[in-house]
């Protein structure tokens, strides 16, 4: 094997190799292969968290090596959104990577990613429509386009997607099934703090008082679930729990009960068998929170 392509871990340095272009990526995954190695990839957009190593890990359990892809994707942000004050922190991002026994980091140039004249965009239907592609119109048809793309230039046995963004990760499969790409994608727990909030790259933004309260978002779902696990009206206990959210002070944008396969809209006639998921994003200040709970149908 070429001994260039092969990147060692020197174990003085607390950082990992970094490729930044698609031909280099690919010689490196083609030297790995020739090796017999199987090929698992982690995108992420950085600002990494306990959430994103536990999918390190994840993808470690599947595969021989791992790729983590650091891109913060312009096309899935609209342009009042926080594309350019997104956590960005190569330096700790790497010692993370390193620390967690990643093999590469592939933090692509935008030139790699997006051509001057590029015009091509993936839209995936009707699982991308509702919850965030009701609010974030422009986000799905940015994120399934550019993970495609780091399908095609990375071709990963196995690809890891965390379920904090859970329609993120049914649009994922669903392209992927859909264009018959060949990668298995593999979803990874919801990593939470002490307190109950689901860990995400944009919690550095909230204020101090902010940060106390956004945990209230897990548990409005916690009190939906468990009346919901009791049988009792879904209606009631969403508006009571949007109500509560909205007094401390959160902007609710949805907070549903949805089938967790199709994120159809759950109501009463819903096939008591189904699979359901809560869903919730809100607003605190400027910071936007999701979360999602399962709904354990043992007591429906
Ligand atoms: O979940 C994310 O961090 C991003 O949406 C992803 C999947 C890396 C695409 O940019």
């Amino acid at each position: 094997m070429n001994s260039k392509l092969s990147f060692r871990i020197d174990p003085m340095t607390k950082t990992l190799p970094k490729i930044d272009t698609v031909l280099k990526l690919r010689q490196q995954v083609s030297a790995w292969r020739a090796q017999g190695y199987t090929i698992a990839l982690v995108p992420t957009m950085g600002g990494l968290h306990e959430g994103h190593l536990s999918l390190v890990d994840l993808a470690r359990q599947h595969c021989d090596r791992v790729i983590v892809s650091i891109f913060v994707n312009p096309t899935q942000f609209a342009p009042d959104e926080d594309f350019s004050t997104y956590p960005r922190d190569s330096k700790t991002d790497s010692e993370l990577l390193h620390q967690r026994g990643a093999d590469l980091i592939y933090q692509p140039l935008s030139s790699e990613m997006y051509a001057e004249n590029e015009t091509t965009r993936i839209t995936v239907g009707k699982i991308a429509q509702g919850l965030c592609g009701t609010s974030r119109p422009h986000f799905f048809e940015g994120v399934a386009t550019v993970v495609c793309k780091l399908l095609c230039q990375a071709s990963p046995d196995v690809t890891v997607f965390g379920e904090k963004d859970y329609q993120q990760l049914l649009v994922i499969q669903t392209m992927v099934r859909d264009l018959s790409i060949p990668t298995k994608i593999i979803g990874g727990k919801l990593i939470r703090e002490a307190d109950g909030l689901a860990m995400s790259s944009r919690n550095v933004y909230l204020t101090k008082p902010q940060r106390t309260k956004a945990p209230l978002l897990y548990k409005a779902l916690q009190q939906v679930v468990d009346i919901v696990e009791k049988g009792h009206s879904v209606t009631q206990s969403i508006k009571a729990a949007k109500s509560q959210l909205t007094n401390q002070g959160f902007v609710v944008d949805y907070l549903e009960l949805r089938d967790a396969d199709t994120l159809e809209l759950v109501d009463k006639d819903t096939k008591p068998d189904a699979r359901l998921r809560i869903f919730a994003a809100a607003s605190l200040g400027k910071t936007r929170l999701i979360d999602n709970l399962a709904v354990s149908n043992l007591e429906r």
